[in-house]
């Protein structure tokens, strides 16, 4: 049965849009756990737009499942994670300049680089996972270079604007899930997942994880955060 990873960044875009105290992404990720959830996923920008330094720290320490934590292999955060020690690090391409993350990290070009990053996390006993687009060349190199997980890119499936292109889109992501699993990869899901785009995963039973935060988040500013990811598990539970 596949899991579920809530993202809680978009609590600490809340909090930061006026500069408060609130709302807290430490109690939404205790609120999300409550309500079963089986990770809880920040990701710390370079530009520090939503979640804190802070953030990190203290979920590290109250967070009962598993802490992901989703950041660029820069030096600085490679410092940040060896010292937090979150229980995986999913290694994910970065611009400022970009409203969310907009593609999967391309190996091919950075293929020295993530490698020694994936090494460096790896040797502090942390579990590595990375983001990268359904493609087979890109999943071929996760494996050369050790990765214990990818993370299929969804974007573009979820953001499809007809049926010809979500259909393409969703072949790719089956094709995906079907050599890293082959290639003995944990494959995990995530970006643009929503309460409806969901049910399109059913029978794809190569997914270990939905990493899900946006949808999520919203939901929970109408039913509170409980609800929202009770709703979400059953989605999933029903796949
Ligand atoms: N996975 C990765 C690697 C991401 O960067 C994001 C967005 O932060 C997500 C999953 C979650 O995407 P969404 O917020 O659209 O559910």
């Amino acid at each position: 049965m596949a899991e579920l990873a809530v993202n809680v960044d978009h609590v600490a875009t809340l909090r930061e849009a006026r500069g408060a105290k609130y709302p807290d992404p430490v109690g939404a990720a205790m609120a999300a756990e409550t309500a079963g959830a089986d990770a809880i996923v920040v990701h710390l920008r370079e530009d520090r737009r939503h979640v804190q330094e802070r953030d990190v720290r203290i979920l590290r320490q109250v967070v009962k499942t598993r802490l992901i934590l989703e950041m660029a292999a820069t030096s600085e955060m490679l410092g940040i994670a060896l010292d937090i020690k979150p229980d995986t690090v999913t290694l994910v391409p970065e611009k400022r300049e970009e409203l969310t993350t907009e593609g999967g990290l391309d190996l091919i070009t950075h293929q020295a680089s993530i490698r020694e990053a994936v090494a460096t996390l790896k040797n502090a006993g942390i579990d590595v996972c990375i983001f990268i687009d359904p493609d087979l060349d890109q999943i071929k190199v996760a494996h050369k270079i050790d990765a214990d997980a990818i993370e299929i890119h969804t974007g573009a499936f979820c953001d499809a604007e007809n049926g010809f292109d979500r259909d393409r889109e969703f072949s790719r992501i089956v094709d995906a899930a079907k050599i890293g699993t082959k290639l003995k990869l944990r494959v995990n899901a995530g970006h643009g997942i929503d309460y409806h785009s969901i049910s399109a995963f059913k029978g794809l039973d190569e997914i270990s994880e939905y990493s899900i935060g946006h949808s999520i988040v919203s939901q929970a500013v109408i039913t509170g955060f409980d609800v929202a990811v009770r709703d979400m598990l059953r989605l999933i539970k029903a796949l």
